[in-house]
């Protein structure tokens, strides 16, 4: 009798414990063994999340995008009959009218397709150096570089790849026609958007370098009324609404070339600009093989340079492969540590391998590698940080920028856009190409003006990504779409310099390691660390004292960050068949679905 309780007593133990260690679905409904995807369990002791927004639930389609207005557009694509595709061009206009800080079609960036098939592309339509670009041309006779001349004024762009890249990839995928899914950019320009709290102000900040950069009497972005805009105000902008007629009228060639294009390089003339009209019709985007790697049973399908986000990406997420980050916990003092001593190495790497592949060779394949990541973490010790002055030296000034944006859109077909793009710093160097209604860029900072000095990002390059005519500067731009047991899985990606790799990371690892939804990892909190500085900074709350303290003890320099990291917009496939869609609540992104 007493042997038989025993016996019961063990089974029932082994029944509650093989209970607890099955993975559950979001769903509820347990899943198979090699199933990683289970239900996150807050830790009580910690502020996990930045908000409790709630993912946006969808049928047929998802856009994901930084204003509530662009991604409305990108729906109503869809439901027109228009495909992903359509729909993220259109998101692409639209949000060069309504998200000035960092839409565009005077920048650049970078678009991963997965179509409904399976097939993955990505299109690289980054900015390019202008012809007349040199090495050295933000350096004084002395070599020392001359402070804000690539970030601010005519001279800090590149040759935009913005309408380019949009034309590209209408033309391979769209089903819709070109002046479709231009017209609802055009309706915005021309009628007005109504302005948030946020984009009012900020306006209102740059309204002194916007002066300065374009005149005391410049009519762009100017409150008509003479005053601060508020909350509310209708922005309206008929110059970029003319822009875009042009554009759906006569495509690339009704920005690259004609008026347009007269407009821009007389703008670039007028402030000591070197963008010419030969710049503007040689620029063409490029497709490139997508890297596309492995990490557990996942598929991650990203960019591969000119950004330096997907190498990145794929190095980080291998090498925090090994360690049982889920069993250690979200934040956990373990789990922290191992992805910031990734982070460490991946970013040397950076800056001592990225450039544009069309002019450097990258080892892409050996960074990659899992023998390459497990002979980088040797000299990796529990007990004690790494010092990055050991991995290279330097110490460089702070970093943080949400200036760039990201869309991710997916359609009723199961085809699926994630796209990265930017003007680099918010409303790009301030520019106004006057007539054309539009902001340049100042992605020419993205190069390593001069071996080892960092950029606005802190951000520290060398000969691989020195500048040279035609060139396309390093990004750190990441959008990735992730496929699970072969099907689309998650599309992912985020604004924010240099920390835009790191937020991505951590966002793919708190859905695949520790069980959150879409929303929850992308309100989760973060924290970067880019090798140099060698510090990290977190958001507040991200960290308890405990996992604080333990890793002050082995040597580590943490330092709370007084803003926000990321600005995720993401899409994920349930697993019931619908779409979630997660805007980040850290600022105006919205999702919406039908
Ligand atoms: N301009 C920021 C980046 O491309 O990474």
């Amino acid at each position: 009798m007493k042997r038989n309780v025993y016996i019961i007593g063990l089974l029932l133990f082994l029944f509650a414990f093989s209970c607890k260690n099955k993975p559950t679905q979001t769903d509820g409904t347990s899943s198979d063994a090699k199933d990683l995807f289970v239900l996150f369990e807050e830790n009580p002791n910690q502020k996990t999340f930045f908000s409790d927004k709630k993912g946006v639930i969808g049928q047929n389609g998802m856009v994901a995008s930084a204003h509530p207005e662009a991604s409305k557009v990108g729906v109503e694509i869809m439901k027109m009959g228009g495909n992903a595709i359509d729909a993220a061009v259109a998101t692409h206009f639209a949000l060069a009218v309504v998200f000035p800080f960092a839409g565009n079609l005077g920048g650049g960036g970078f678009a991963v397709i997965r179509d409904k098939n399976g097939k993955a592309y990505t299109l690289d339509f980054r900015e390019k150096a202008p012809l007349k670009a040199n090495r050295d041309m933000y350096l004084d006779a002395k070599g020392d570089v001359i402070q804000g001349l690539s970030l601010l004024g005519h001279l800090a762009s590149g040759v935009p790849g913005a309408v380019d890249g949009m034309v590209e990839i209408h033309k391979k995928f769209g089903k819709l026609s070109w002046e479709k899914v231009l017209q609802p950019a055009i309706d915005l320009a021309e009628n007005g958007v109504v302005l948030t709290e946020r984009e009012a102000l900020g306006l209102n900040n740059n309204k002194q370098t916007f002066k300065k950069i374009n005149g005391e009497n410049t009519p762009y972005f100017m409150n008509p009324d003479n005053r601060d805009w508020i909350k509310g105000d209708w922005l309206v902008q008929k110059d970029l609404g003319k822009t875009l007629r042009s554009i759906q009228q006569k495509g690339r060639n009704g920005f690259y070339e004609g008026e347009v294009a007269n407009l821009l390089v007389k703008e670039m003339k007028k402030g000591g600009g070197i963008i010419s009209h030969e710049d503007l019709k040689k620029y063409h985007s490029a497709w490139r093989e997508p890297i596309s790697a492995d990490y557990k049973h996942y598929k991650i399908i990203t960019m591969p340079p000119s950004s330096s986000g997907g190498v990145a990406l794929v190095q980080l997420l291998r090498s925090v492969e090994q360690y049982p980050l889920r069993k250690w916990g979200f934040n956990s003092d373990s789990t922290v540590q191992v992805m910031i001593e990734a982070e460490r190495r991946v970013y040397a790497d950076r800056a001592k391998w990225l450039g544009d592949m069309d002019y450097v060779k990258v080892p892409m394949k050996e960074l990659m590698s899992r023998d390459y990541l497990k002979k980088r973490w040797s000299d990796f010790n529990f007990a004690k940080a790494t010092d990055s002055k050991v991995i290279d030296g330097g110490a460089v000034p702070g970093y943080e920028s949400n200036e760039t944006t990201h869309y991710s859109v997916v359609d009723k077909e199961g085809n699926a856009v994630s796209i990265t793009t930017t003007l680099n710093g918010g409303y790009g160097s301030k520019v106004v190409v006057s007539g054309g209604g539009f902001l340049m860029n100042n992605e020419m900072d993205d190069f390593s003006i001069k071996a080892g000095v960092p950029n606005m990002f802190g951000l520290i390059g060398n000969k691989a990504n020195e500048i040279q005519p035609e060139k396309r500067m390093l990004s750190s731009m990441t959008p990735t779409i992730v496929e699970k047991d072969g099907k689309f899985f998650m599309a992912i990606g985020t604004p924010g310099g240099s920390t835009i790799i790191t937020s991505v990371y951590q966002t793919i690892l708190n859905v695949i390691e520790h069980g959150m939804t879409m929303q929850q990892a992308v309100n989760a909190l973060k924290f970067h660390h880019q090798w140099l500085p060698d510090r990290t900074v977190y958001e507040p709350n991200a960290f308890t004292e405990k996992t604080l303290n333990a890793l002050k003890s082995r040597g580590y320099i943490i330092d709370a960050q007084k803003g926000t990291l990321g600005r995720m917009d993401c899409i994920m496939l349930r697993p019931d068949g619908t779409l979630e869609g997660a805007s980040d609540p850290r600022a105006d992104n919205t999702s919406v679905g039908y």
